[in-house]
């Protein structure tokens, strides 16, 4: 069995880390496509590194661009790869530009295909990651759901039930494995200037928020709101997509503390400390549930509503005013939930699962 594991962006790195190590403790035959859809150092190889990954054998550089420009570019690299390497299998992760291209030029060369974090929707079609996620589903051969819920889903859409795997998500493994290692990191608690338990961590990158000046704009009064009635910081590390169109849209982020985007252990520490996480993303939404952190999330849906079932999240949309009584309905949420994601073990399921079919 030979696999090709594709990443492109930084939560494919850290969420394939997991099937990655398995895959080398097992002595599977693989090798990592990278896309080139990250490419700064502190979104792409710092995790590379922090999590001693071994380089990927290929690195497409394709960088950033339209969707049809970055997407396409991916399809045409991969392709290419994959002829000259004829894997088994391709395993791609989440719903980024680079999980659809690998899904579809595999498809064509009737390459299989194990698509990790499978059955997520948002039901919401603007989002670029809603179509990604339901074109990658519907040509992929294994489908590793996390949750029965996103199992259900999938079913409801028609895929054949063998085709399915509950197998948790290996975002529960990445956080198992690293979380020790980031405990014992330099403390940047002292570095940021920064209090466990008072201050909130926030992360915003989202397109549909991002890139809406009015969106963007409301989320950054709302956080200023909250400094105002709590007197703790406001910490917010910026993805470089939200630091362009701050710029761009000349926002006022006055009193936030702004900071360049950190790496995985620096990170889970934050998320693991925080009063609560305010949030766009997917990945951050899962980590604060298994840390047990209350999250507020500033969208007005979630592919992921196992958090909100266990009562670890909020949707809050954008708001300013809704955003304050979303973080006052959440900050002293005492209330100790089980992590819905499964027992960390997904990496190892879902390669013994690849080593059986294959
Ligand atoms: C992508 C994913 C999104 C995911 C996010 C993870 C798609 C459609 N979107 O969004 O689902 O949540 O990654 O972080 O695939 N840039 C840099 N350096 C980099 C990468 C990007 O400066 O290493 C800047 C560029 O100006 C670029 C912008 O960020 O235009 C956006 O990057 P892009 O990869 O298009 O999308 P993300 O917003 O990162
Ligand atoms: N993350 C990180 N440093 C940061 C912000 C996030 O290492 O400054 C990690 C976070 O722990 C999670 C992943 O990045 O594992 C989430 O990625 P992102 O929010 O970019 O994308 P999404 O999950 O929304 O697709």
């Amino acid at each position: 069995m030979k696999i090709s594991i594709i990443v492109g962006t930084r939560p494919e790195i850290i969420k394939m880390s997991p099937i990655i190590r398995e895959c080398i403790g097992l002595n599977v035959d693989f090798f990592i496509l990278h896309s080139g859809q990250h490419y700064s150092f502190n979104m792409d190889r710092v995790f590379f590194e922090q999590l001693e990954l071994p380089q990927s054998k290929y690195n497409l550089n394709v960088g950033s661009g339209s969707h049809a420009e970055q997407t396409s570019k991916i399809l045409i690299g991969i392709e290419k790869v994959l002829l000259k390497e004829s894997p088994n299998v391709i395993l791609v992760e989440g719903d980024t530009n680079t999980v659809l291209a690998g899904a579809l030029a595999a498809s064509k060369l009737h390459i299989k295909i194990g698509h990790v974090e499978a059955g997520l929707r948002s039901y919401d079609r603007t989002m670029p990651e809603e179509i990604n996620r339901i074109l990658t589903d519907h040509c992929s051969d294994y489908l590793f759901a996390p949750t029965e819920k996103s199992k259900q889903i999938l079913l409801t859409e028609n895929i054949p039930d063998a085709k399915i795997f509950v197998t948790g998500n290996t975002v529960v493994d990445s956080v198992f494995q690293n979380l020790k290692l980031a405990n014992k990191k330099l403390n940047i608690f002292d570095k940021l200037e920064l209090t466990k338990k008072e201050y909130f961590l926030v992360t915003i990158h989202r397109q549909e928020n991002v890139d809406n000046s009015t969106r963007f704009n409301n989320i950054l009064k709302g956080l200023k709101m909250l400094l105002k009635e709590y007197d703790i910081p406001v910490i917010y590390p910026l993805h470089p997509r939200a630091r362009n169109k701050m710029q761009e849209y000349n926002l006022d982020s006055a009193g936030i503390k702004i900071i360049e985007p950190l790496d995985y252990l620096g990170f889970l520490q934050l998320e693991k400390n925080a009063r609560i996480i305010l949030t766009d993303s997917g990945g951050v939404q899962e980590e604060a549930c298994i840390l047990g952190i209350p999250c507020v999330t500033l969208r007005d849906n979630t592919e992921r509503p196992e958090t909100i079932d266990v009562g670890a999240n909020i949707l809050a949309g954008t708001l300013p005013e809704k955003i304050v009584n979303s973080v006052a309905m959440m900050y002293n949420n005492n209330k100790i939930w089980n992590n819905p994601f499964g027992d960390g073990n997904s990496g190892k399921k879902i390669v013994r699962i690849l080593r059986k079919q294959l």
